[in-house]
């Protein structure tokens, strides 16, 4: 199924026009698809049916309450990276006992937060984090369930950005120093050893990088069953790629097979953290055409969406598939430049894209559910999107577009002399 498709000329989101949503709620606006979604938890699930699992979203992905609430609703845990998505994650119904906790910087105020909610398992990054946790719990009388994130030292083969399996990365603890840091958490009396988690990068589209880290991380489990400490579940991380263009990454069920032939019979849970593949393609960047500005170089498309919106092209050069809501039958295709109104160079959502268009057309930016609103600003002061989840016939405004007001409303002059 494809939950965005041309009907009657017309892009729609499940069985809603997307042009009727701009006339409602404006543009930009992020849309969802409920259908999509749902499809893309399960689909994800599916492949572990009979294997001990648990599957993580990454919040940082989406974490959009009407998101988040969905997924809890179908049974999902949460990875999360920071106090502000765990009390997203409560705030949407999330289950705390299905929620680890990821990131390298955690403070004392969020382990507090953390071991107060009662979470899974905390992913611990580096030696430091786990003595700082260890005082933190002793201090509140608890003990903190915890796995070491290791550093398999895989190349995930994407963009370097989002790459973070490698030895020069800032992430997990140095595969070497592994079976030592685990040695120093069986000493310490607030930590219990729960898991070994491990997360190469993120938009993997080949199979190979994640069955490497994995069969690291077994030697590790194994090696650490031999010294007397008993794994109780392995975090694979996420990272699996969606396509944007012409990726072909790889199918859920494949992945699924391969790592469950590779646990063998090993008395484990498996826990997985995907994020973009379970929202990427399930989401659209509604925006208007509002000027076209053809120069002697290039034909500018000037849309009322920026890098602000959609941060991903700017920043890693990433493509976005670009369709008209409403394609015209008749008119001039062109080579256009999509761009947004922000004050820099770099503020483009496309480049090259052939088009036929005309000032008030619709646009729709593929593939823009996940790291979309998630990664937005209000660079140039402008106010965020509306977000709307479309459920069969139905849309939802599941986020109210932000007012001018509201982005100086914490901010203050000095005191006048
Ligand atoms: N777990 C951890 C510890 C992570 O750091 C991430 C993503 C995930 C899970 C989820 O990865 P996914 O399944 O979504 O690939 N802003 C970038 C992506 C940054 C990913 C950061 N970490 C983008 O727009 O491509």
């Amino acid at each position: 199924m494809n939950s965005f498709s041309l009907k009657n000329s017309t892009l729609h989101a499940e069985n809603v026009a997307l042009n009727q949503i701009a006339t409602e709620f404006g543009t930009p606006c992020y849309v969802y698809s409920k259908a999509a979604l749902t499809q893309a938890f399960e689909r994800f699930s599916a492949g572990f049916a009979g294997t001990n699992h648990l599957v993580c979203f990454a919040v940082k992905a989406n974490p959009s309450l009407a998101i988040l609430n969905l997924f809890a609703k179908l049974g999902a845990g949460f990875d999360i990276v920071s106090g502000g998505e765990l009390a997203r994650v409560l705030a949407a119904g999330g289950d705390p006992k299905k929620i680890v906790f990821s990131g390298v910087g955690k403070t004392a105020i969020e382990m507090q937060a953390a071991l107060n909610a009662g979470i899974f398992c905390f992913n611990v990054e580096s030696a430091s984090e786990l003595s700082r946790l260890n005082k933190v719990a002793g201090e509140m009388g608890k003990v903190a369930p915890v796995s070491l994130r290791v550093n398999p030292n895989v190349d995930a083969k994407t963009h370097p950005y989002i790459s973070t399996g490698l030895k020069n990365s800032k992430f997990g603890v140095a595969y070497e120093d592994a079976l030592n840091v685990y040695a120093q958490a069986a000493a310490m009396p607030n930590i219990a050893i729960h898991g070994v988690d491990c997360h190469i990068g993120s938009q993997i589209t080949e199979l190979s990088p994640f069955l490497d880290a994995f069969d690291r991380v077994l030697l590790l489990v194994d090696a650490l069953e031999q010294q007397g400490i008993h794994i109780q579940h392995i975090d694979a991380g996420g990272g699996i790629g969606i396509c944007y263009n012409d990726e072909t990454p790889p199918e859920f069920t494949a992945y699924a097979a391969a790592m469950r032939t590779k646990l063998g019979n090993r008395n484990v849970k498996l826990v997985f953290e995907p994020g973009r593949a379970l929202v990427g393609n399930a989401g659209v960047l509604l925006t208007k055409v509002e000027y076209l500005k053809p120069t002697t170089s290039k034909n500018f498309a000037i849309v009322d969406a920026a890098m602000n919106d959609l941060m991903r092209p700017a920043l890693y050069d990433a493509y976005h598939n670009i369709q008209p809501v409403q394609p015209r039958k008749d008119g001039h295709a062109a080579v256009y430049e999509i761009v947004g109104p922000v004050c820099e160079s770099g503020d483009f959502l496309g480049h090259d894209r052939t088009l036929t268009l005309e000032e008030g057309d619709l646009l729709a930016i593929m593939s823009a559910g996940a790291y979309g609103m998630s990664m937005s600003s209000n660079y140039n002061t402008r106010p965020r999107a509306a977000e709307v989840m479309v459920d069969g016939g139905d849309s939802h405004l599941i986020r109210k577009r932000e007012e001018i007001a509201d982005l100086f409303a914490l901010e203050k002059c000095l005191p006048q002399t």
